[in-house]
This record gives C-alpha cells, sequence and structure tokens, in this order.
C-alpha cells in the first residue's frame, strides 16, 4: 500500500482536489476487511408509508400514474408547502437527490418515505385480537417493515429474547423479495451485496434484543445465499458458537438442470452465552429401529440455564459440591451461603478438596437445579455425579438424573447394571423402549416436509388461500423445542414471520406441556411481483384498502394465527384434519392461546410530543411489560392507572394513590413514572415494591420513543 500512499501524495501535490478525492476512497477501501465478506454497505435503505398522510416536511416520491406498471420518479423530494387550489391540495416540492429541482405534485400523488437514517417515532395501533388463552401471555403479530419493529423492540425487549428464528428472502430467484422497497431482478450485479447489507442491518438490531447469557439464533437458507450468510454470521458473532445443520425439506427433491436435485436447506444455529442444546428424544436422522442397542447419556447438567438462573433468584440453591480432584470424584456437598456471603470465605472440609460453586459461563454466581438435600440424596444413591473439567474454566460441572430420567428406570426403560468405584449408576438402556438421543447434525424428518407441514397446513387453515413456501410447521417446531423446551416462558421472535409459521409452532409447544410460552411474529404487507403488476393495471396502489388485503400480514398471517386459535376457517366453518405429528388432534379443536395483531406506525413529532398518539405508544408500555393482562390505551384520567403487569403514574402529586395500588398488585412488573424530574422519579422509585422495576418516561413523549439512527444505514 505504501506505492499507493505515494502516487496518493503526488497527485495531491499536482492537483489538491484530486489527490484529497483519492485519498478519501483509498480510506474508505483499506478500512475494509482484508479477508472474509467484502460487500457494499452505502446503500440506503428507505421504506414507502403509503398509509401516512403527506405533511410539510415530509420526504416523499412521486408516484407513478394510476394504471402504470412502470416504476416512476424513485428520486426523494422534500415538502416545501403544501396549497389548496381547486379542491384539491398540491405540494410543493424541492428534489433532495437532483438539488434546487423544484416541483409540484398532487398530494395523493405523493408517497412518504422514511429512509433508514432519519429518526422514526414508532408506534403500534391495535388492529384485531383473538383470545381464548385466559391469563396467558399474548403472542403479537405485528405488521411492519422489520428493520423499524425491530427498532422499537430494542425498547421493549432489550436483552429479553430466548431465541429468534428467521427464514428470510433465500435470493434465489427473479424479484423474490425487495430491497429498498424494489423487487430485486435475477440479473442485479448487486443482489448479493443487497442481501447482505440488507440481513446485517437487521442482525445488528437483533442481537441487542437476544439474551447474551443464553439465546439462540435460528436462520434458515438454502444453497444461494449459505455460504455468504455463514460469513456474515461468523464476522457478526465472533463470541457465539455457530454451527449449520442441513435438513430434507423434499424428499424427491426440486429440479435443477444438470445437478443434484436439491433435498435439502441449511439452518444456521449461532449460540449465545450458556445456550445449549437440549436432546428431545429423537437424534433427528435415523428411524427408531436403526438406533436399538446404542448407549445414550441421560445425564443432565445440573447447573441451571435460562430464566431465573441466578443466585439470587433461588438462594438456597447456591452451596458447593466439594470435589476431590486427585480421585476424580465428589466428596461430599456443603450449606448454602445467605446472599452477600462471598464464596471464598467458604472453607473446605479437607485441606485436598477444591469447591465446585454453580458459576455461569459469563462468570456470574448462578444456581443448581436442585436443593443441597436433594444433592446429598443424590449423591448416596449414585444419581449425581462429577463431569467433565473445564481448563478453560477451571472448574468442575455436575450432572444428575432428573426425576424423568428416574421415573424411566423405575419403569424399566433404563436399565441399572451396577455402581461404579464411586458410587454413580452404571446404566443400560433397555432394548425394548425407545431411548433419548444426542440430536446430530443432519436432520432427515418426514414431518418436515414444506409441502405436508407447510402449504397443506395453511390449506386446510385457510382454504383457497396461497403463501408461497411456508415452512412445515412441524420443522419450525422442532428447531425450536430444542431451546424451550424446559423454558415454559420462553420469548421467540420471527422478524421475517411470513404467513405466522413460528407463532403457529411456539402455540403448539405450549399446548404439548401445558407452556405459557410467547411469540413476537413481524412481517410486512407484501404482494407478490406479479400480484403487484396486475393490481397497478387495475388502478391501484400500496395503500388503498384493495391493495392491503391482499397483503401477507393482513391476508395471510392474522387469519392464519386466528384461525389456528378458533380452530375455524377464516369463513367461520370447522378446520378439517388433523394436525399429525409427536400429538395427533383435530385442528378443529383450535389452541388455547392469545394473539393481538398491531400495524407499526409512524407518529409525527407533533403527535407524540402533545400526547394525541398515547393510545398507539401504549401498546409499547404493555409489550416491555411482557404484554400480558390488560392494557392502559388512554391517559388516565386520574393520573395513574395500575393494571396486571404495570402501572402508570402521569401526575406525581397523585404518588400515594399509585404506590398503595401498587402494593396490592400481585403481579407488577414495571411503574412507569412520567416526570422529567430525576429526584423526585428516584424518591418514588424508592417506595416501590420489591422487584418492581421503575422506568422513567420524560414528559415529553418524544423524548422516549426516538428511535434515531446509528448505524450506516
Ligand atoms: C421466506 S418468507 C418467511 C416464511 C415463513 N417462515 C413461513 O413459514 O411462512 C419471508 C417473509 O419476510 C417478509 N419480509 C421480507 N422483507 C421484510 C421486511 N423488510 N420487513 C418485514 N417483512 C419482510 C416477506 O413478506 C415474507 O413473507
Amino acid at each position: 500500500m505504501s506505492r499507493l500512499t505515494d502516487l496518493i501524495a503526488n497527485a495531491k501535490a499536482k492537483d489538491s482536489q484530486l489527490g484529497a478525492d483519492l485519498e478519501r476512497e483509498f480510506r474508505a477501501l483499506s478500512s475494509r476487511l482484508s479477508f472474509g465478506l467484502n460487500f457494499e454497505r452505502h446503500k440506503p435503505e428507505a421504506v414507502e408509508l403509503p398509509q401516512r398522510p403527506v405533511r410539510r416536511g415530509d420526504k416523499v416520491r412521486v408516484l407513478p400514474p394510476r394504471g402504470s406498471t412502470t416504476k416512476g420518479d424513485r428520486r426523494l423530494w422534500q415538502v416545501k408547502k403544501i396549497v389548496k387550489g381547486g379542491g384539491k391540495k398540491r405540494a410543493e416540492l424541492e428534489c433532495l437527490d437532483t438539488p434546487a429541482e423544484q416541483s409540484t405534485a398532487q398530494i395523493d400523488d405523493l408517497v412518504v418515505v422514511a429512509e433508514f437514517r432519519d429518526t422514526i417515532y414508532p408506534g403500534l395501533a391495535a388492529t384485531g385480537k383473538v383470545s381464548r388463552g385466559g391469563d396467558k401471555p399474548w403472542h403479537t403479530v405485528i405488521n411492519g417493515e422489520n428493520y423499524h419493529v425491530l427498532k422499537a423492540l430494542t425498547w421493549t425487549h432489550r436483552g429479553k429474547v430466548d431465541v429468534i428464528y428467521i427464514d428470510p428472502p433465500y435470493n434465489t430467484r427473479d424479484k423474490d423479495w425487495k430491497y429498498n422497497n424494489d423487487y430485486v431482478n435475477a440479473d442485479d450485479l448487486y443482489r448479493h451485496s443487497k442481501w447482505l447489507a440488507m440481513m446485517e442491518r437487521r442482525l445488528v438490531l437483533a442481537k441487542e434484543l437476544l439474551n447474551p447469557a443464553d439465546s439462540v439464533l435460528i436462520v434458515t437458507i438454502d444453497e444461494k445465499e449459505y455460504l455468504r450468510l455463514g460469513l456474515l454470521l461468523e464476522q457478526m458473532f465472533p463470541e457465539a458458537r455457530i454451527q449449520m445443520v442441513t435438513s430434507v425439506i423434499n424428499h424427491s427433491g426440486v429440479a435443477r438442470d444438470k445437478e443434484f436435485y436439491r433435498a435439502d436447506e441449511y439452518l444456521f444455529f449461532v449460540f449465545f452465552g450458556d445456550a445449549a442444546v437440549t436432546p428431545i428424544g429423537e437424534d433427528m436422522l435415523n428411524s427408531p429401529e436403526s438406533m436399538e442397542g446404542k448407549r445414550i447419556d441421560i445425564w443432565n447438567r445440573l447447573l441451571r440455564r435460562g430464566t431465573d438462573a441466578q443466585r439470587e433468584d433461588s438462594e438456597k440453591q447456591f452451596y458447593p459440591f466439594w470435589v476431590d480432584p486427585k480421585r476424580k470424584c465428589i466428596h461430599s456437598v456443603g450449606d448454602y451461603i445467605p446472599l452477600g456471603v462471598s464464596p471464598n470465605t467458604v472453607q473446605p472440609p479437607a485441606p485436598n478438596l477444591v469447591a465446585c460453586w454453580p458459576i455461569r459461563s459469563n462468570e456470574s454466581e448462578g444456581r443448581w437445579q436442585i436443593s443441597a438435600a436433594t444433592a446429598r440424596k443424590g449423591l448416596k444413591e449414585g444419581t449425581v455425579r462429577l463431569g467433565a473439567y473445564s481448563r478453560k474454566r477451571k472448574r468442575w460441572s455436575i450432572s444428575y438424573l432428573r426425576n424423568a430420567e428416574k421415573e424411566r428406570i423405575d419403569r424399566g426403560e433404563i436399565e441399572i447394571v451396577g455402581k461404579d468405584e464411586n458410587g454413580v449408576l452404571i446404566l443400560k438402556q433397555s432394548d425394548t423402549v425407545a431411548r433419548i438421543k444426542n440430536p446430530v447434525s443432519v436432520w432427515n424428518q418426514r414431518s418436515h416436509n414444506a409441502g405436508a407441514g407447510g402449504s397443506n397446513v395453511i390449506r386446510a387453515l385457510l382454504p383457497g388461500r396461497k403463501f408461497p413456501f411456508p415452512k412445515s410447521v412441524y420443522a419450525v417446531e422442532d428447531a425450536l423445542r430444542f431451546f424451550v423446551k424446559e423454558n415454559p416462558e420462553a420469548l421467540v421472535l420471527d422478524f421475517f414471520s411470513g404467513s405466522g409459521t413460528t407463532a403457529h409452532s411456539v402455540m403448539r409447544l405450549n399446548k404439548q406441556d401445558g407452556g405459557r410460552r410467547q411469540c413476537i411474529c413481524v412481517t410486512n404487507n407484501e404482494v407478490s411481483a406479479d400480484e403487484q403488476k396486475a393490481l397497478r393495471e387495475q388502478g391501484l396502489r400500496p395503500g388503498d384498502p384493495d391493495w392491503e388485503q391482499w397483503g401477507i400480514c393482513d391476508y395471510i398471517t392474522k387469519p392464519r394465527v386466528q384461525a389456528a386459535i378458533t380452530g375455524k376457517t377464516a369463513n367461520g366453518d370447522p378446520i378439517r384434519g388433523d394436525y399429525k405429528f409427536t400429538d395427533e388432534f383435530p385442528m378443529a379443536e383450535g389452541l388455547l392461546e392469545n394473539a393481538e395483531f398491531f400495524t407499526l406506525t409512524y407518529e409525527t413529532p407533533v403527535a407524540v410530543n402533545y400526547q394525541t398518539a398515547f393510545n398507539r405508544i401504549a401498546s409499547l408500555l404493555w409489550l416491555r411489560a411482557g404484554s400480558v393482562g390488560r392494557r392502559i390505551d388512554k391517559l388516565p384520567k386520574t393520573g395513574w392507572e395500575v393494571v396486571d403487569s404495570y402501572g402508570l403514574l402521569v401526575e406525581l402529586d397523585r404518588a400515594t394513590d399509585f404506590l398503595k395500588a401498587a402494593r396490592k398488585a400481585k403481579k407488577l412488573g414495571i411503574a412507569y413514572i412520567v416526570t422529567d424530574d430525576e429526584r423526585r422519579f428516584q424518591a418514588i422509585a424508592r417506595r416501590l415494591p420489591e422487584g418492581v422495576e421503575a422506568i422513567r418516561l420524560y414528559e415529553s413523549y418524544l423524548k422516549n420513543f426516538a428511535f434515531a439512527n446509528g448505524d450506516d444505514a
């Protein structure tokens, strides 16, 4: 590079402007990674907001005339003035792409545009709900541009999501996805670059939502982008463990001219923190018969993962195992020590012993799954044993047999062969009964076929309606089960949710074990490229009700989730057919769950400021409190209100009444306190019941819900 630097210096001497320009380009190039994935990040994305009224100052595009199928003027304009004349409103415009160019246009021929670098003020307008789940948390389906929805979720769900499952556009065919509001052609030289830029922007936000201590990102993909996606994930998440699973989704294969027919696709699993696969009984590859007589490991880790896994969540489950490192066995189990007492103050019962405390991989204090008394009992009967020693972490792990395995022993499914020299049970799986197997990285499950488990399920739920390439509901269910099986309260997010398969899977998982897992589904209301052309020819435009009704979210996602819960098709008829998986039951039974539907809105600063948009912001407060129970939809006249999971105090003079109600509420999680005065906020926060999180909202709502752009978008 020094040769280039010399040349630039020479150029600068001859022509300072040219030299400066060259230097800037050179710096941009040299700042990029020399190895790995290089792609163009400088294509700004923008979203058109056809339902947003045009106001002065807005960024807009001028639409092609109704009936036209051309792209029209793609330039951005700013509305300088709105004038009335002849009963119609016209806008005076200044071009942002070609400075100094001015124009005028009918307001009806303009569409507001939000560029990703703009500050937005998101809100959520409720558009319907279905409830059969009693006091269970609500699943949410959000119609919107996922980049902006993810931004809004950074306020409601930062670090709270357990699993993200996404099935993004695969970039396989001509016009099968949109970049910057425009379908990408197969011959676009930048199609891979655009795809990567689109994915990267969203994954940066997704990372902020995942629980860093224990969560998983699952991304499905096929052979067109899997290499680039793998590298992108490696580059973006160096701290995570990444695995790729190959999954058969079409046993006869999709035709590939002169190539192997394609039968599979891929799932990238990105493991953060302590995230680990929980065996579910199947290895996902071999048929149960072929596994007869094989040995399996049914010992589980004693260190608790997932929710409530901190020392303070269960003080009594923080105690030491005293390990004899020479003999590689557990000598004894110590007593728990109260919160606040450091483990370093505890002396070993004998000098040769070392302590093994429940310390998590992020070095925070965790807890064991069972009490010290149960552990002692287990040690005696041989159902608690010493696991491996981690050189990196410099500590031992402990494993144990859960009650489920003990029951299998009692039932004779697992045979006790004897005890080892440390008194630990040696087990053998009975030859005649099914055994738990460790899942492998190649999956071959008939139930994962996209036709039977995807399209056919949608056909049953929404007769006559089609969605291209839904996932098999059972395939999504399996992928999730490995991570949520032992977390009945897990929060799952899918921000490319298409027909809503992920929400359907989460609801089915809940039915299987009585869980209260929750799913947030985000999708836009796109119509396919072909449909779009036909609608334009009819003189329709995005934003027209006759156009929007055909969009994915309104036509498929919401009615599908509704049908899955009610057991009735969109026409109100009982759904015909049965679920055919680990559980078989008529789809017409429905699922005992709650779901609410929202559309992302872009509030104007004025509306947010003067609280007129409160009912749309209200949904964000409710979401942050866990989307459970009632919602405060209007600013309370009394100056405060407390509902099931949260409270809102607007007039601080009413703090005493508010606190009284807060103390009475049994499941209160959050108290929102509206004030600019930090001192008064702290004073009220201190008087809240233990465990209630106090969140300050500025009096100017604008400040709380302004999402500026921090990246290159
Ligand atoms: C491959 S499909 C997902 C299918 C889904 N797994 C299923 O089983 O139905 C991807 C979906 O993401 C949606 N989508 C694409 N780009 C989006 C964006 N920027 N914001 C929101 N949704 C988007 C598309 O409308 C499409 O429905």
